[in-house]
């Protein structure tokens, strides 16, 4: 959501302007370009070349600074409010709502909050009475009534020592405020999708397992393109060496289907779509050996015993869910995938077929065939498997605004 946003952030003197450093680590780890204005008494907080360096961009504190051999560079307020596509200040001390709620501009923040025509959010920080006072009270509504965004403190440990509302919001909290606000307006803004991916690994004594070659791939790209579609995203991920850090996907690790199960069912309730794109293992030993098995008989029988079906149990309980499974078909690919459309209750399902060179698993390419609940066909070039996420959720969103 923040890749490639300009953001402003404003940082005033209070003892939370240590933790804008985390703050622009994070920003810019999301990848948004950011620049920083700080007030006089900030920069006693917090170090503008600390700032300057992780943010790589110059920060100021004054309208006019000294440069190298006596020169003297205008720092234009003007230019930079409107270079922002998102103003953030951070911590916001009394002192400066005050002056931001009644137009005082007495400094280059307060110079560039007046010239910025952006979205502009404020997350104070001050301790508890202050908080609570009706003059800080009025500045945040006054300032609200401009359109401005307040980002609620936190409750917690003071700086005095007190205890209670008052505390900047986490640097992390932060980001996920913007985050959320940036992607309201998003095909998927204020969605909740669950994913399921990768294979299940299912135990036979300590060190060895029955698994497949799925890499979880498919489905983490899904769960990438839901996140830029603005969406809240859970990916339930089986044993893979792939990792996602996006701060829109929340990632719960499991090892076998018993485990996938749990985690799946948890959270679905919750949700609006639910994609199965795992591999899971239809089967598990029956019991798991305490300890690793010795070779002993040329011949060695596995007792096997089958494994829920995780997509069936969601397809009874679906209410308001928009439901889609996978199908990997090896022959009859269209009737089996029709099949298991109805009989798992679903809304579409896609189906990939071993048969199409550049599909399956391992691969970084799909085919897809993509069958919605009304036996609609639709059928997809080889594509990466990030171009086939959005290939599904195109359909996805317009079958849920159909
Ligand atoms: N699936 C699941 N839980 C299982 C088995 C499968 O959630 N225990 C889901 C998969 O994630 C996929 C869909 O069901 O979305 C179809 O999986 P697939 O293996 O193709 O079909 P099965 O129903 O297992 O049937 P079969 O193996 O007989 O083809």
């Amino acid at each position: 959501m923040l890749s490639g946003k300009h953001i402003l952030l404003g940082i005033t003197g209070g003892i939370a302007a240590y933790k804008t450093t985390f703050l622009v680590r994070l920003l810019i780890k999301a990848g948004a370009d950011v620049k920083v204005v700080l007030t006089e008494s900030a920069a006693t907080f917090v170090s503008p070349l600390t700032l300057a360096t992780l943010s790589k961009n110059p920060v100021h504190t004054s309208f006019v600074e000294e440069g190298e051999e006596g020169s003297v560079a205008w720092n234009n307020h003007v230019e930079l409010g409107l270079w922002a596509d998102l103003m953030l200040v951070a911590p916001a001390t009394a002192n400066t709502l005050s002056k931001m709620a009644n137009g005082t501009c007495d400094n280059l923040l307060l110079a560039t909050y007046l010239s910025a025509k952006c979205p502009v959010f404020f997350a104070p920080a001050m301790d508890l009475d202050m908080y609570k006072h009706p003059s800080s009270k009025a500045s945040f509504k006054k300032l609200q009534s401009f359109g401005n965004i307040m980002i609620p403190a936190a409750s917690g440990e003071l700086a005095s020592g007190l205890h209670g509302e008052g505390r900047m919001a986490e640097p992390e909290d932060i980001v996920n405020f913007l985050n959320h606000h940036l992607s309201k307006d998003l095909p998927l803004g204020q969605k909740k999708v669950l994913i399921t991916a990768g294979p299940t690994y299912e135990a036979i004594d300590p060190v060895r397992f029955i698994g497949n070659h799925s890499s979880g791939l498919m489905g983490c790209e899904l769960a990438k393109r839901a996140a830029q579609l603005g969406a809240e995203v859970i990916l339930v991920l089986g044993p893979t060496h792939l990792s996602l850090t996006d701060s829109q996907v929340q990632v719960l690790r499991v090892t076998s289907a018993e485990e996938m199960y749990q985690a799946a069912h948890e959270h679905y309730a919750d949700m609006d779509i639910a994609i199965c794109a795992a591999a899971v293992a239809d089967y598990r030993p029956k019991t798991i050996a305490d300890q690793k098995i010795k070779k002993q008989e040329d011949e060695f029988t596995i007792e096997l015993v089958k494994n829920k079906d995780i997509l069936y149990s969601l397809g009874r309980q679906k209410k308001k869910q928009f439901l889609v499974g996978f199908a990997l078909e090896t022959e009859n690919e269209v009737e089996n995938a029709k099949g298991k459309l109805k009989k798992k209750n679903l809304d579409a399902i896609v189906l990939n077929s071993l048969n199409d060179s550049g599909a399956g698993f391992g691969k970084p390419t799909n085919k897809i065939t993509y069958i919605d609940k009304n036996l609609r066909i639709k059928t997809f070039d080889v594509k990466t498997k990030a171009a086939v996420a959005l290939d599904i959720f195109n359909e996805i969103i317009a079958s849920i605004h159909a």
